[in-house]
């Protein structure tokens, strides 16, 4: 993972005044955004920002980045209107556009909304996701969504994701892992089994249709040379004795060979990470519920391409 600290971009605040609460306001404006940006970074940081995507990289973390006045972490709704927070939320759609990545959401799931929070929501408080405390294991976001390469009629999964912290816990830990490192101590054998459709997947609790599972699915695909994956502790299952003992090899890998990458989130930090080809959890901590929660901004991504036909389509079906 590439690491940076921006100095001086904490106090960095664009001109113009206007605040909206329309996703198609931030879409229109992300790349006169990202100009502004441009400006301001320094090369190093523009470089690795614009290759990203093609790159093999998988996560780039940067801290001190601009947050602007901020309210109360809104823990009763679980939602705040992007007007309150119009400086970041611009900075999440500025940075998707420097990188080329098309913001998305999904209907079904966050209303539709491209930016959701990420807050412990007092009336959720003992579900596992991004509204809980409670330890949430290594998983993908979306797993039941189509992967890269997979030939499945499923809408595509998101490709990237970005969490800003606007507060943090330092009790929340944050863990991130590379898919390739865990292929590594895979037989051939597991891999074959990971990649055959001997998987089901129940759909995370965040989506608001009754989490309908999906049967006889691969766990990892392999496209042009890469592989990537739909790994989560919670949701997927197993269907019969090997694909079972391939499920126990990956935990047993996550617990005792690998050593993630930990980040007790700061406010200020943004981080990117390629979601089918890592993945990541996040520790069970305790919020007070004084206003001062941890809150995090969580915007989806996919690689912004004509294949894609992405431009301008921010809501994909789920
Ligand atoms: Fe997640």
């Amino acid at each position: 993972m590439e690491m940076y600290e921006l100095d001086g971009l904490r106090d960095f605040l664009w001109q113009e005044n206007h605040k909206s609460n329309n996703d198609i306001y931030f879409l229109e404006n992300m790349d006169s955004w990202s100009n502004e940006l441009r400006r301001v970074l320094d090369k190093a940081l523009l470089n690795t920002l614009t290759n990203f995507s093609s790159s093999n990289e998988t996560a780039i973390l940067i801290r001190g980045c601009p947050i602007g006045n901020l309210p109360d972490t809104p823990v009763t709704s679980g939602y705040i209107e992007s007007e309150h927070v119009m400086l970041s939320a611009k900075f999440l759609f500025a940075m998707f556009g420097l990188m080329k990545i098309m913001p998305i959401s999904y209907t079904g799931e966050n209303s539709g909304k491209a930016i959701r929070h990420i807050v412990p929501k007092i009336s959720q408080n003992s579900q596992i996701g991004s509204h809980g405390y409670l330890e949430f294991n290594f998983h993908v976001d979306n797993p039941d969504l189509s992967l890269i390469g997979e030939e499945s009629k499923r809408p595509p999964c998101l490709e990237y994701l970005a969490l800003y912290c606007l507060r943090g816990d330092s009790q929340a830990i944050t863990e991130l892992i590379d898919l390739k490192d865990i292929v590594e101590f895979m037989s051939d054998d597991e891999i074959k089994i990971a990649q055959s459709n001997q998987f089901n997947i129940q759909r995370p609790d965040s989506f608001e249709d009754g989490n309908p599972s999906i049967k006889n699915a691969p766990l990892f695909t392999k496209f042009n040379g890469k592989y990537y994956s739909r790994y989560d502790f919670h949701n997927i299952q197993s269907t019969n004795n090997s694909s079972s003992t391939a499920l126990n090899k990956i935990n047993e890998i996550l617990v005792n060979k690998i050593n993630p990458l930990k980040i007790a989130f700061e406010t200020g930090d943004f981080l990117i990470f390629k979601n089918q080809e890592t993945m990541h959890k996040r520790s069970q901590f305790t919020p007070e519920y004084n206003g001062n929660e941890r809150w995090l901004m969580r915007l989806f991504g996919m690689k912004d391409t004509p294949q894609n036909h992405l431009h301008n389509q921010l809501v994909l079906r789920s």
